[in-house]
């Protein structure tokens, strides 16, 4: 399909930042991308403000969910939300059915949009299709010469996978019920619809227990869920169409609660907080009295989470735990449990019991297939798209996290690559195939030995972008999941075929901005950031965070490798310059494109690549400026002179000065490319020194495109 080719001063300037570049965007910035979508000729106008004409089912939730949309319209088309205001657009809502399955994987989201000069007029099956069908009126809205417009459009949309989830880790780092809903509203915007809850593991017992107090008042630090707060949050989540699955982690990654009731640990558990064994603390599976305290937590826990899902973890247990303890190992000899894993299995026969009596459905990491387990429990692979093949091939429902880990810190398009049913690919051209099956992604790569038949395909629910928050905290959350959670809303919303990554890459920031305006916090968070490390200078320091991204694969946490760092008791600052960068470089993206066009033969280009290469070149000596001052910042300053020296390169080359400075030009290339390669595997990161500042070039493709004359 071809599109209208217009273009948007909007992401212009949002993206040039001043300086001369090409236009970005021909076309409304729909993310997720919708089924079926006809731009039609004829935009409307938005100068006053909306009329609403019901017809069909229409309900409070509803009725709230148009005020939001209305109060959002306002703000992207930057004009006030007056109520009685001549009608700019007349919006005809027609839902069609109540659905008496609102909440649960099987609520109907289809809805049907069209836009045009006569207004909007949206049909849906159900109450969720009218909400995400408002989602993508919003993100027809255009700037216009003349003010915002609403773009004609003719829309059929339905999505892809019932479970479009996001996994916050709220144990590691505690998040405010603020922050929670922030990300709801985000969700709700890109058409996500699941807030999967990690409540619990090694750090913290994040909810409210009336029944075991000391969970949150030995194991929270005062960083809890009040119970009305769980209810608000899961009350905010159901008005925006998106269910809270909950997860409390056992028998592993129990630290927490096992601080709180030493009493079910299978080993010692003390005060404070010890690093080394915080990863390890599991329950004594053998002490009956684990399964009371666990069936009485979740059974008040089962009360405050309405979902149908109940998530109990079952990751990481480490064999030893049990093994090492005599007592347990003596037990296990008795009952014939030949290893751990036999031992956890009978654990889970217990607590699925325990979940069944509560009416729900259980679901764990992938680790429960290591063992035979009901087929009933649905389960989450992270480890690797083989357990997605394994559990379906058992049976099993699944929901897939493996290859969406946004903490690895990888670009958007790496996560975007990779498709829940895509153990061997599943139609990609073969060189896409490879890079899907690159290392970066290892061990959670999809695997080649996997494949899957269409009746496996159908148990997959969906999947689940995750964040785990050891370095995340609530300042920096919005911009470790935005916009790469939007990216992945696309991958499970839209067809398999959509995956075009140059398109993505063209969306992003405009959708970015989009959810900026209404909400998220990224910039502003990262500018405080940056304000806290160079109140008297921070645009140098902004220059230079615009380029870099942070090492990938988890080289950022310093666990292992030879960049360790021993764990920490206390909580680390999370204040650094890589805390900072972010993974995907909007600036660098859209400096690599006019190099591809430049190279490509696009001349007039070079005017506006000179000036940003001058910009990185001479940013190096304002930064030292600001260092003098400031030595928290010194350790950018590797990063800072090696942007400067990549600049350069790139300056040579539109000089035609290449040849004097051979030598300088490879080895500036290469220091730059090798930084890459040290974080792009997990392997990679154990055997490697990463880069000072923890920063990578983001302009290294460019620079080497520009030398090299192509791309
Ligand atoms: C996990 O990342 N341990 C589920």
């Amino acid at each position: 399909m071809r599109f209208p080719r217009r273009i948007r001063p909007f992401a212009m300037v949002l993206l040039c930042a001043g300086m001369a570049c090409t236009p970005v965007l021909a076309a409304p910035a729909l993310m997720p991308q919708p089924v079926q979508y006809l731009p039609q000729e004829g935009a409307l106008p938005l100068a006053g403000g909306v009329q609403v004409q019901w017809q069909g089912v229409r309900s409070p939730l509803l009725e709230r969910a148009v005020a939001r949309f209305e109060q959002r319209l306002a703000a992207l088309s930057a004009r006030p939300a007056v109520a009685g205001t001549p009608a700019g657009l007349v919006l005809r809502i027609n839902c069609q059915h109540a659905d008496p399955d609102m909440l649960s994987i099987h609520m109907r989201e289809h809805y049907q949009l069209r836009t045009g000069t006569n207004g909007a007029a949206l049909v849906a099956d159900g109450p969720a299709g009218v909400l995400r069908g408002l989602a993508t009126l919003l993100q027809l809205v255009e700037p216009g010469e003349a003010g915002p417009v609403l773009d004609g459009a003719e829309i059929d949309d339905s999505p892809r996978f019932a479970w479009r989830g996001m996994l916050v880790d709220v144990s590691r780092h505690f998040m405010s019920p603020a922050a929670l809903e922030r990300q709801l509203d985000m969700m709700e915007l890109t058409k996500l619809n699941v807030l999967h809850l990690h409540l619990s593991d090694g750090q913290g017992f994040r909810v409210e227990s009336r029944v075991y107090p000391r969970l949150q008042q030995v194991a929270s630090h005062g960083e809890y869920y009040t119970q009305q707060q769980v209810r608000d949050l899961v009350a905010h989540a159901a008005d925006r169409g998106i269910r809270v699955v909950p997860e409390f982690d056992a028998p592993g990654h129990s630290y927490a609660m096992l601080l709180a009731y030493p009493q079910y640990a299978a080993q010692p558990v003390t005060a404070p907080l010890d690093p080394k064994r915080v990863v390890r603390a599991a329950f004594d599976p053998t002490n009956p009295d684990t399964y009371v305290f666990l069936a009485r937590l979740y059974h008040e826990m089962a009360g405050l989470f309405p979902d149908a899902y109940f998530h109990v973890g079952g990751d990481e247990v480490r064999p030893d735990e049990w093994t090492a303890n005599p007592r347990i190992s003596a037990f296990m000899q008795q009952h014939g449990y030949a290893s751990a894993t036999a031992m956890q299995a009978a654990f889970t026969r217990r607590v699925q019991a325990i979940v069944a009596h509560e009416g729900k459905t259980m679901m764990g990491w992938d680790e429960l297939l290591d063992a035979p387990a009901s087929p009933g429990i649905v389960i989450e692979p992270w480890r690797g798209s083989r357990y997605t093949a394994q559990a379906t091939a058992a049976g099993h429902p699944v929901v897939v996290s493996a290859g969406y880990y946004l903490d690895l810190l990888l670009p958007a398009a790496e996560h975007y690559r990779v498709d829940p049913l895509d153990p061997l690919g599943n139609g990609l051209p073969p060189d896409q195939v490879a890079a899907a099956h690159a290392p970066a992604l290892a061990p959670f790569a999809l695997d080649p030995a996997a494949s899957m038949t269409t009746a496996q395909d159908g148990l997959v629910l969906g999947a689940e972008a995750a964040l785990w928050t050891e370095i995340v905290s609530e300042e920096m959350l919005d911009a470790r999941l935005w916009p790469r959670a939007a990216a992945l809303a696309e991958r499970f919303w839209s067809p398999a075929a959509v995956r075009d990554e140059a398109a993505l890459a063209r969306r992003l920031p405009v959708v970015q901005a989009e959810l900026e305006i209404l909400g998220n916090r990224a910039a502003a968070d990262r500018h405080r950031m940056m304000a806290r490390l160079a109140p008297d200078g921070l645009a140098p320091l902004a220059t230079l965070l615009a380029v870099t991204t942070p090492v990938r694969n988890y080289a950022l946490n310093h666990v292992f490798g030879p960049s360790h760092v021993a764990a920490a008791s206390i909580p680390l600052a999370l204040d650094r310059v890589a805390d900072i960068a972010t993974p995907d470089s909007f600036e660098a993206a859209a400096f690599t494109r006019d190099v591809a066009a430049y190279v490509d033969g696009q001349h007039d280009l070079a005017p506006g690549l000179r000036a940003r290469l001058e910009n990185w070149r001479d940013n190096d000596a304002r930064l030292r400026q600001v260092v003098a001052t400031r030595p928290a910042l010194r350790e950018a300053l590797p990063a800072s002179g090696q942007l400067a020296e990549l600049a350069c390169v790139g300056l040579y080359a539109l000089d035609g000065t290449l040849a004097a400075h051979q030598v300088q030009v490879a080895a500036v290339l290469q220091a730059a490319q090798a930084q890459f390669a040290a974080s792009e595997s997990m392997l990679a990161v154990r055997n490697s020194p990463q880069p000072a500042g923890d920063l990578l070039q983001a302009i290294t493709p460019a620079i080497a495109g520009l030398v090299q004359g192509h791309m």
